[in-house]
């Protein structure tokens, strides 16, 4: 008989589905939206989209064994949504581990900043690389995301600040997208710091009169994809009012707002991305409570990043507060040359224990809230019929020992699956 479907996963003690409404999905529904299947089973279809998620016995009485190209059998085994990184800078040429030592040692992220290393450093070493070369160590990077279980990978340029190193990073992260299963949303950030030797003035007419008009002429000829604008808004980077006309022009080409706003100092980043339909702010550490209340009306998604908090001893996001308030709250591992962290398993269990998090929560924002940042709810975040059939199978009885096993995802994941192919 001639196969009719691409996967089976047959009899996983739990199934965690994640229900989203398909459109704009709430987190503070997030314990209601988090179906759990025991013993279910996932249908994968030739296209690579869920045919059907449910118990086993229904499943696989509509969906006889021998309809499959392959079959998993996940007896003792859990299977979620593939998880989805909201936030990443995985482009670039050497590393910082110098630097980390200073911050141990109690230099602040601005202190390095200002004495020319942190970004700076690595936009010298990033322009000076070979596309070739960045191509490599991105897919190295990408591939040890996708082994910790991530399938969709927002990635950003902002190491080159002007436009031949800005498009070079975003060819090489369209090349990625082309030539490897994880799925990507491209991000231009060339207003991630003030070149040296420029004023913010002068930046930000960079970006406005050369770098977009130049980005959109290729995104028009086809031969590039970009998804979201970024802007790093911060006192002594990008001011309120750079920002705002950087994002309104992106914005005006069609790219969804995702900045970074409110980190090291409270600046109404949040009320600026309300104002503008953002669809997600990333940091928020600083965020007012009247910043929070903005961005839960305009539905704008609050990316937080455990790692970067952790690494630079900042005070913590106030996830209560956010989830509380009614905001999206996604994740993402803000992979960078500050905060080396490639792992969403650990990002997770990094926002239970130190931004009170619960499981289910941290979950969500790691899969449904994260697509929803990136304006990909409709297709990725949760197993339903319809979307893409990206997931991973955990070698572990109940889905909870992906976060509660500290640095353990290496055990714990057994395959990652993406549109149905085991990668
Ligand atoms: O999200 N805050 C700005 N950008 C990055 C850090 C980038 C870097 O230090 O290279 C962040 O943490
Ligand atoms: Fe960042």
């Amino acid at each position: 008989m001639p196969t009719k479907y691409r996967l089976l996963v047959k009899n996983a003690s739990q199934v965690v589905v994640i229900c989203s409404n398909g459109e704009k999905y709430l987190q503070k529904d997030a314990v209601q939206n988090l179906c759990v299947v025991d013993n279910g089973s996932v249908v994968i279809g030739c296209d690579g989209l869920i045919k059907a998620v449910g118990p086993s016995d229904d499943v696989q009485a509509e969906y006889p064994e021998e309809l499959f190209e392959k079959v998993i059998d996940a007896t003792g085994m859990c299977v979620i949504p593939g998880l989805v990184d909201a936030h990443t800078h995985p482009v670039w040429a050497g590393d910082r581990v110098h630097e980390f030592a200073m911050k141990l040692a109690g230099a602040s992220y601005m202190d390095v900043h200002r004495a020319g290393g942190g970004i700076h450093f690595t936009v010298e070493h990033t322009r000076a690389a070979a596309a070739p070369d960045l191509l490599a160590s991105l897919t190295a990077r990408l591939g040890r995301m996708l082994r910790a279980g991530s399938t969709l990978v927002e990635c950003k340029s902002g190491y080159g600040l002007e436009l031949e190193t800005e498009v070079k990073m975003l060819e090489v992260i369209e090349k990625a997208r082309r030539s490897l299963p994880i799925n990507i949303s491209s991000t231009y950030c060339g207003a991630h710091a003030v070149p040296r030797g420029k004023t913010v003035a002068e930046a930000t007419e960079d970006v406005l009169r050369v770098q977009l008009p130049a980005l959109r002429r290729r995104i028009t000829a086809g031969d590039l994809r970009v998804d979201n604008i970024d802007v790093f808004c911060e006192r002594g980077v990008f001011d309120l009012d750079a920002t705002r006309a950087i994002l309104q022009a992106g914005r005006d080409m069609g790219l969804h707002i995702n900045f970074h706003g409110d980190e090291l100092h409270p600046m109404n980043s949040a009320q600026l991305g309300a104002e503008l339909g953002a669809l997600a702010i990333s940091h928020l550490e600083e965020v007012t409570d009247e910043g929070i209340a903005a961005m839960a009306t305009a539905k704008t998604a609050a990316v937080l990043l455990p790692t970067t908090a952790y690494i630079l001893r900042l005070p913590q996001p106030r996830a209560r507060a956010m989830l509380e308030a009614g905001l999206i709250v996604a994740l993402g591992s803000d992979f960078n040359p500050n905060a080396y962290c490639c792992s969403m398993p650990l990002v997770m269990h990094l926002a239970c224990v130190n931004m009170r998090m619960t499981m289910p929560e941290a979950l969500v924002g790691a899969t449904i809230n994260a697509a929803y940042a990136l304006g990909r709810s409709d297709t990725h975040g949760s197993l339903e019929a319809g979307k893409h059939g990206d997931l991973v199978v955990l070698n572990c009885r109940r889905w909870e020992h992906l976060i509660y096993q500290l640095g353990g995802h290496h055990e714990v994941i057994r395959y990652v699956i993406i549109k149905g192919s085991v990668v």
